[in-house]
């Protein structure tokens, strides 16, 4: 026994649990050497979601902020989390990208790797682990902790062992849902102790509230580390607060030597910016508290607030809360984690939201159950893999050996505009997000600053051309936006105002603008169709045949004109989303206006909570529009495209 070692998590996982991980690294500057002459064991400053984050949301390059934070941290280790072969990105990268991932990190200043596989699935960790070796870093082997049929103290001390003999330096217990009880911590602690010679680091969630507890257990059964937070940055779900820990073991065997006075200065900063910016203090909810039930581990809860707010359906969070364990255990108990969390919370999302349970599976669940992400704890029930993949393949070898290379292609495909290796390998991680980040950066500096939007400012930009444009009735929850550039009322302003007047209880609207006199009045359903027949008509010409075909039915109250119009099908978007009509930037759409399409033909994509939702055709005919441009945010129900029945 002896002195514990803290690892202070205020940087990396802190954020990301209470803050959405937006702090920046101008936040952190003032407080980067204070944190450096506390004494801790570690600082955890990188990985999980902050790059993403960084070139998301903050326009920073992750690895700039690596760099700066190494430059004023010079005696204490600088921590990463590594999700195996997902890095820090959602899915499955080639080994060249991983190889390459871990050499820039090492180089860039990490000393500590925490590696974790979300499935406990060894085989993805093969890859870093031996690069990381390589690189002469300290290796730190997770063991994910959850609680589930299959997951005993016995399948835990296993892939712990396992670990070991691939070259672990040291075990971490990562327990990202705060599931750990007290009790268990000690048995388990004491069970790894017994049965590895390495240092165990213990990592907890406050959530519940157990942590405190869950830690000094810890600390009685011979844990070496364990992970805190600074005070304005711990609770709820986030880690316990470093203050309180340290208090707590003052005067006994184990004291952490660490000076509360320092800590509280540190706190005050933290305290600053969390007032400054109007972050949220941790706090535990009764549906936080409710994790010993659904076990949804912090980060998520958080992102579920945002995916069910984006989706405009926030009170519907018990319903997904509830979804989850039935999806998990169909799923075969995986644990709740990145990226597994987001594969079984968007499908618990999709299921509340759609009102059927896997009618819409995105390609990451089809993926998972091909066992692209890795071996399953617990097989998958039948029923549910056939309803989801159908009679697909099940693959049983390491899932990156079924991926090519990526290097020499992604470095070819991003070309000039990236200016290092550093560079390609952000490009290879986020595709899409790093060629906007490089095109800001490029114009930095220069007269024409491009405007790069986060999703909120999108949202603005469209809500002031939305003010100068026509009136229009306001439908709630399904606003209809503008083209942007369009200043005249066209055949797009009409459907869009014919759709909206649909949608409204009203039944009579009379809209003048410029020259254009449009009068509405209802009076029957098939006005909406006999509107649409003609979408690509050019404006002055389908704007009589729209009056015409108006007048027609809401006087005469006459069926739409041909059978033809019957057929037409919209197609709907059920969820917020950006809307993409091609699979990747370069490659081309998947229809075009004119083609015709099968039933169960993926006609775009839909980039909703972090992944790719292929959207089908439900029936098979002819695309006579597209309504939405590439790359625009999609509301839900809006449509997308309309489709001639055949
Ligand atoms: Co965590």
């Amino acid at each position: 026994m002896g002195r514990i070692k803290i690892t202070d998590t205020s940087l990396r996982d802190a954020h990301q649990s209470l803050w959405a991980t937006r702090m920046t690294t101008d936040d952190m500057l003032p407080v980067l050497e204070d944190l450096d002459n506390i004494g801790y064991y570690s600082l955890e400053v990188w990985g999980g979601a902050t790059f993403d984050v960084c070139i998301r949301y903050l326009h920073e390059d992750p690895w700039e902020r690596l760099k700066i934070i190494r430059e004023h941290v010079k005696k204490t280790k600088l921590q990463m989390l590594l999700r195996g072969q997902s890095l820090v990105g959602y899915s499955h990268y080639p080994d060249d990208a991983v190889i390459r991932f871990v050499e820039e990190a090492a180089e860039s200043g990490i000393d500590i790797f925490r590696v974790f596989d979300a499935l406990n699935d060894i085989r993805n960790l093969e890859t870093c682990m031996k690069a990381i070796k390589k690189t002469g870093k300290h290796i730190q082997a997770c063991v994910v902790y959850t609680i589930s049929p299959v997951h005993s103290m016995q399948h835990f001390v296993d892939t712990a062992l396992r670990l070991k003999d691939m070259g672990a330096d040291s075990i971490c217990i990562k327990d990202m849902a705060g599931l750990l009880a007290p009790y268990t911590s000690y048995e388990l602690v004491k069970a790894f102790k017994e049965h590895l010679d390495l240092p165990i680091q213990l990592h907890t969630h406050y959530i519940g509230g157990l942590a405190i507890a869950t830690l000094l257990k810890a600390v009685e059964a011979g844990v070496d580390v364990i992970d805190t937070a600074s005070g304005p940055m711990a609770f709820g779900s986030s880690q316990p607060p470093v203050e309180t820990i340290v208090r707590a073991l003052q005067e006994t065997e184990w004291d952490t030597g660490l000076d509360l006075h320092q800590l509280f200065e540190i706190a005050t900063h933290f305290e600053q910016i969390r007032k400054h910016k109007g972050f949220e203090r941790g706090v535990t909810r009764i549906t936080d508290m409710k994790v010993f039930e659904h076990q949804v581990p912090g980060g998520m809860i958080s992102n579920l607030y945002s995916q069910l707010e984006e989706q405009k359906a926030s009170d519907r969070i018990d319903e997904v809360l509830e979804e989850i364990p039935k999806v998990r255990e169909d799923l075969g108990y995986p644990p709740l984690v990145t990226p597994t969390s987001q594969v079984v919370g968007i499908q618990a999302v999709l299921n509340v939201l759609t009102g059927e349970r896997y009618k819409m599976c995105p390609g990451e669940v089809k993926d998972y159950v091909k066992g692209l992400y890795g071996k399953p704890p617990a097989p998958i029930k039948e029923e549910i893999r056939k309803k989801i993949i159908g009679d697909e393949e099940v693959m049983n070898v390491r899932p990156a050996d079924l991926l090519e290379p990526v290097w020499e292609k992604a470095k070819k495909e991003v070309g000039e505009i990236a200016e290092s290796d550093r560079d390609v390998l952000t490009y290879i991680l986020f595709p899409q997000v790093a060629l906007k980040f490089f095109e800001y950066r490029k114009s930095r500096g220069t007269e024409d600053i491009p405007q790069i939007s986060s999703k909120d400012e999108v949202g603005e930009e469209f809500k002031e051309k939305e003010n100068k444009a026509v009136k229009q009735p306001v439908v709630k929850g399904k606003k209809r936006l503008p083209r942007r550039g369009d200043d005249e009322m066209n055949i797009d302003e009409i459907r869009e105002l014919i759709l909206l007047f649909d949608q409204t209880d009203i039944s009579e609207l009379e809209i003048q603008k410029d020259d254009c006199k449009l009068s509405l009045r209802k009076a029957g359903q098939e006005r909406k169709k006999e509107a649409l027949v003609n979408p690509v008509l050019p404006a002055a010409e389908a704007l009589t045949d729209v009056k015409t075909s108006f007048s027609d039915n809401s006087e005469e109250e006459k069926p739409a004109r041909g059978e033809n119009n019957e057929n037409v099908v919209e197609v709907t978007s059920p969820m917020v989303a950006t809307f993409y009509r091609a699979p990747s930037p370069d490659s081309p759409p998947f229809v075009e206006i004119g083609d015709h399409v099968e039933a169960g033909q993926t006609l775009c994509i839909l980039e909703a909570m972090k992944l790719m939702n292929e959207i089908k055709s439900e029936v098979s005919g002819t695309v006579i529009d597209i309504l939405v441009e590439n790359a625009e945010a999609v509301e839900y129900g809006q449509v997308l495209f309309l489709i001639e029945e055949d």
